[in-house]
């Protein structure tokens, strides 16, 4: 589904935040993509979700260059993101959030997160934070893009509510066919992925 090929980034003049990546991912997977702060595991996720290009090399998306196809198209079409601050539109309610880029249901994308009836028509202001990443996910979900990048969507969230959504990220690369891509830098969650690549050794083989 993506290949990351010989893949390198420099931010304007500074050293190598990248350094020959190299990594495929495809659907119906949960990846974890582990490393200490700092080692750019959000460059790579932007470079993937098409927020910018490679210094040098390839991102293929389905064996197409994105840079060829467009990126705003990729970003439009292919690749919805999921961040630890989720994002939602505060003066909205559950459901307006999800219903803006929908063109699943919002209900059903609503239930599969395990948010029920009662909480639609809340605020999003008043859920919790693991609720609240739910309904991020609902919304990525719905989306119906195949590709769901997560930078640490379980940065703001105690353990139990951690490891929920890193569940219901593995249930839509299962049982959806997504190609699932979580950021982390807790080893423990990583494990509950089908593959981690290991960032602490940054010799971008993995
Ligand atoms: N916009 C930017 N301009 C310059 N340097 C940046 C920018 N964003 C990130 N960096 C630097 O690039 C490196 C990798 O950052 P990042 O991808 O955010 O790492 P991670 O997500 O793994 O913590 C860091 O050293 C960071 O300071
Ligand atoms: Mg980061």
């Amino acid at each position: 589904m993506i290949e990351v090929k010989d893949v390198s980034y420099t931010y304007s003049g500074n050293r190598n935040v990248l350094e020959h990546v190299t990594l495929n991912f495809q659907k119906g997977k949960l990846y974890a993509i582990l490393g200490a702060s700092g080692c750019g595991k959000t460059t790579l996720l932007s470079l993937i979700g098409g927020l910018d290009n490679p210094t040098e090399g390839n991102i293929l998306c389905e064996g197409k260059d994105i840079r060829e196809y467009g990126l705003s198209k990729h970003r439009q079409e292919q690749a919805a993101f999921i961040f630890q601050g989720y994002n939602l539109i505060e003066y909205m309610t559950v459901k307006e959030n999800v219903e803006l880029t929908a063109k699943l249901s919002p209900e059903e994308s609503l239930t599969k997160v395990n948010l029920g009836k009662e909480f639609w028509n809340r605020n999003v202001l008043k859920l919790s934070g693991g609720q609240q990443q739910r309904v991020a996910i609902a919304r990525a979900i719905a989306s119906d893009k195949p590709i769901l990048l997560a930078d640490e969507p379980t940065g703001n969230l105690d353990e139990e509510s951690a490891r929920e959504i890193v569940e219901l990220l593995k249930k839509s690369a299962h049982e959806e066919g997504r190609c699932v891509i979580m950021v982390t830098h807790s080893s423990e969650l990583a494990e509950h992925a089908d593959e981690i690549f290991n960032f602490n050794y940054n010799d971008g083989t993995v």
